[in-house]
């Protein structure tokens, strides 16, 4: 009740939110069922939001299938991600120690590593509606347009325990010092940064891009968790081998020397190696799984040998 009272009187709607959350639990726990529920009919979902068709032309919803253990992860980044899972699913614990769980999350890294993945992955994880940001329909030519849209979004995803992605992030993000940009994108970014700090803690934000070297400064801090998710080394592309070799048994290869011929490539890259080749061992059934994939390693060292090399400190 205190903290209902501390919350309505600094004027933060969320934080009304969280003692509501934490006010019905409580009265859950007493078993007086009629309160409960009328305190949780109190609580903000989005279906209540009137702006709800408005936001949702830019937001592209997807239902969230991969799990977190599909992605082979390093292990900081694997426990990061197991901490915030358990910190969105213990809210109502946390909320009632006047504790929020960290909910802004910035993924930086190389194409084709898992950011996408990590957060349809968290989403799954939290059983929540997996929405991303399409910038196409966001983005507008008028003046002020991106930021009343840019606002309905926020106003939105704010409204129901979701994961929202905004991919590319430097896309909206970017540096404004930036002497191209005109006030326009300094007043977008100015508004991205209110939005995103005034999210309420139960809508986990996950931004990503492959250029962090572009983001305005001030970005990087409205982020509890900030990760890079890094192109993998041979040895890693090895066990991503093995792995993919355990999950389909139908798929031969040689580990060790697919990881000798993409070393360099993405965690995407590998993948799609895999599906080339259980591809031509399914369609080929005559033939040696062994020689087949040899035939086609060797293609895709001619053929799709150009990849980006990781960057030598990675090496
Ligand atoms: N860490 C990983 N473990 C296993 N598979 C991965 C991993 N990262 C990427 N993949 C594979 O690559 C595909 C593409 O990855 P994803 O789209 O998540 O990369 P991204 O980092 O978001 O790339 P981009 O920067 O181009 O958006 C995934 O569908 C998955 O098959
Ligand atoms: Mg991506």
């Amino acid at each position: 009740m205190m903290q209902l009272a501390e919350a309505a009187r600094r004027l933060d709607p969320w934080a009304v939110t969280n003692a509501l959350r934490a006010l019905a639990q409580h009265e859950e726990k007493k078993k007086t069922g009629g309160i409960a529920k009328q305190l949780r009919r109190l609580i903000p979902h989005a279906g209540q939001d009137p702006g709800q068709h408005k936001a949702l032309k830019h937001l592209h919803e997807r239902t969230p299938r991969l799990q977190l253990d599909d992605l082979q992860l390093d292990d900081h980044v694997r426990e990061t991600c197991n901490e915030l899972i358990l910190e969105q699913l213990k809210a109502d614990a946390l909320a009632e120690a006047a504790l929020a769980p960290r909910n802004r999350v910035l993924l930086t890294g190389p194409p084709g590593n898992g950011k996408t993945s990590l957060a349809e992955g968290i989403a799954t994880a939290l059983r929540r509606p997996f929405y991303s940001v399409s910038y196409d329909t966001l983005i507008g030519s008028h003046l002020g347009e991106t930021g009343s849209r840019l606002q309905q979004v926020a106003h939105y995803i704010s409204s129901c325990e979701c994961v929202a992605l905004l991919d590319e992030f430097e896309t909206i993000a970017k540096e404004r010092d930036d002497d191209d940009e005109v006030g326009e994108m300094k007043r977008i970014v100015a508004s991205l940064l209110v939005h995103l700090e005034h999210l309420p803690p139960s809508t986990v934000i996950v931004a990503a891009t492959n250029h962090p070297e572009m983001l305005d400064r001030a970005t990087w801090r409205r982020f509890q968790i900030t990760l890079e998710l890094e192109g993998p080394d041979r040895a890693k592309l090895t066990e991503f081998f093995e792995s993919r070799q355990r999950r389909s048994p139908r798929l031969r290869l040689d580990p060790g020397a697919a990881a000798a011929t993409l070393d360099g490539a993405s965690y995407a890259d590998a993948a799609r190696l895999c599906d080339d080749v259980e591809r031509q061992q399914v369609l080929h059934p005559e033939q040696e799984p062994d020689d087949l994939f040899r035939r086609r390693l060797a293609r895709w060292a001619t053929a799709n040998g150009n990849y980006p090399r990781r960057p030598a400190r990675h090496q």
